[in-house]
C-alpha cells in the first residue's frame, strides 16, 4: 500500500545525460503504485516559485533517449536561505507533495537533506557528469560524457596525424579528474593532467619531444578543467603555450566544455538511472528518507545523505570543525575507507594512462 499521495521530482545543478531516464522511471514506478508525480520546473528555484507540472507516463513517454533535463535546471543560492526553504516547503504543502526525489550533485543533496529536516522526506539521485561524489562509485551521466569526449578526440586525432600536430584538450570535471583520466586512457593521450595527482610538466615536455623524434606525428594531451595556475587561470592553456615554445611541436588548444553534457545517454547511464530511480521510489514507500542512491562495487545501495556529504568533504579535504562530531567511530572509519578507495582508483587510472600513453 502506497504511503504517499504525491511525489515531487526535480533536477538541479549541471544537467547530465540520464536525468530524463530518472524522471521517467520515477513517474512510471510511482504510477504503478498508484502514486501521483509532480515535476518541479527549474530545480529548487522552481520549488520556491511553485513552478510545477503534472507528470504521467504519457508526458515522459519519449524522454529516455534525450539528454538535458525535461524539468530544466538551475543553481539556486536562495534555497540555502531560511526564507527560500520556507517558501519551498509551502509549495510542497499547498500541492500535497508528500516527498521529493532530487537529482543532481552534492549541492542538490544538501537541498534534499534540508527539505527532509523541514518535514518533506527526500531522496537524492546522483546525476552529474563529473563523478565527483565520493560516496558512490558512479554518478549518472559520466559514461555518456566520456564517450562523447572520446569521439571528439578521435576526430582530432585524425587531423592531428595528417598535420603533425598536438592538441591539448581541456575536459570538464571541476573537482574530479575522472572524465580526464578515462578520456585519456580511451584515446591514448600522451599525457594527462588532473587535480588529484601532481604533474611533472618537464617530464611530459621531454616525452613529447622524444615521441616526435621517434616519428610520432599526431598527439593528444588531456587536461582537467580543475587544474589551475597559481593566479587562477586555466593550466590547460598555459601548458599548450609551453608545449609550443619548448618542443617545437605545433600545438592547438580545444575545449569541448558543455558539448559533452548533451548527447544521447548510453545504455550504462540509462540502466543505472532507471535502477536508482525505481529504488528511490521503493525507499520512500517504505518510509525511508534523507538517503542518497549510490553504486558501490557494482550494486545500487542507499546511504544517509549527511554521511555521504561529510565523506565527500573528507575526500576533498574540506572538513570543517565539528563535521565528524555526530558520527560514530565506525562511521568515520567507513568514510576513511571510501576516501582511500577513491584515491586508489584515481591513482590506478593515472598509472594506466601513463603506461599506455605513447
Ligand atoms: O555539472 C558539472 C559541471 O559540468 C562541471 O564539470 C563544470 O565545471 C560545471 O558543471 C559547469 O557549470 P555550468 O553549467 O554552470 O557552467
Amino acid at each position: 500500500m502506497a504511503k504517499f499521495r504525491k511525489i515531487g521530482i526535480l533536477t538541479s545543478g549541471g544537467d547530465a545525460p540520464g536525468m530524463n531516464v530518472c524522471v521517467k522511471a520515477v513517474v512510471n514506478k510511482a504510477e504503478s503504485l498508484g502514486i501521483d508525480v509532480i515535476g518541479v520546473v527549474g530545480g529548487y528555484a522552481g520549488l520556491i516559485k511553485g513552478d510545477l507540472i503534472d507528470l504521467t507516463h504519457k508526458s515522459v513517454a519519449n524522454v529516455i533517449s534525450q539528454s538535458g533535463t525535461m524539468l530544466y535546471s538551475s543553481r539556486c543560492p536562495e534555497f540555502a536561505t531560511e526564507e527560500g526553504m520556507q517558501r519551498a516547503v509551502e509549495t510542497c504543502q499547498k500541492n500535497n507533495i508528500d516527498a521529493m526525489v532530487c537529482i543532481g550533485g552534492d549541492g542538490t543533496f544538501r537541498g534534499a537533506t534540508d527539505l527532509t529536516f523541514h518535514g518533506i522526506p527526500s531522496i537524492g539521485l546522483p546525476g552529474t557528469i563529473d563523478n565527483d561524489i565520493t560516496a558512490t562509485d558512479y554518478t549518472i551521466g559520466l559514461d555518456t560524457s566520456i564517450n562523447t569526449t572520446v569521439r571528439m578526440i578521435d576526430n582530432l586525432r585524425d587531423t592531428c596525424e595528417s598535420h603533425e600536430r598536438l592538441v591539448v584538450v581541456e575536459v570538464m570535471g571541476r573537482d574530479c579528474g575522472q572524465i580526464a583520466l578515462y578520456s585519456a586512457i580511451a584515446s591514448g593521450a600522451v599525457a594527462v593532467v588532473v587535480p588529484e595527482v601532481p604533474f611533472d610538466e618537464a617530464a611530459a615536455i621531454q616525452k613529447i619531444k622524444d615521441l616526435r623524434e621517434a616519428g610520432k606525428r599526431g598527439m593528444i594531451v588531456v587536461v582537467s578543467e580543475g587544474v589551475f595556475n597559481p593566479d587562477g587561470t586555466p593550466y590547460s592553456e598555459t601548458l599548450t603555450q609551453r608545449i609550443k615554445e619548448q618542443t617545437g611541436v605545433e600545438a592547438k588548444f580545444y575545449r569541448p566544455a558543455h558539448t559533452v553534457r548533451g548527447g544521447v545517454p548510453t545504455m550504462k547511464d540509462r540502466t543505472i538511472a532507471a535502477e536508482m530511480a525505481t529504488k528511490a521510489v521503493d525507499l520512500l514507500v517504505e518510509g525511508k528518507s534523507n538517503r542518497v542512491m549510490c553504486q558501490i562495487d557494482g550494486k545500487v545501495v542507499d546511504m544517509d545523505i549527511a554521511f555521504a556529504l561529510i565523506a565527500d568533504r573528507m575526500y576533498k579535504n574540506k572538513l570543517k570543525d565539528g563535521d565528524l562530531d555526530k558520527f560514530t567511530p565506525e562511521q568515520i572509519e567507513e568514510m576513511k575507507a571510501l576516501k582511500a578507495k577513491r584515491e586508489e582508483e584515481i591513482l590506478n587510472l593515472y598509472k594506466v594512462a601513463s603506461e599506455i600513453g605513447f
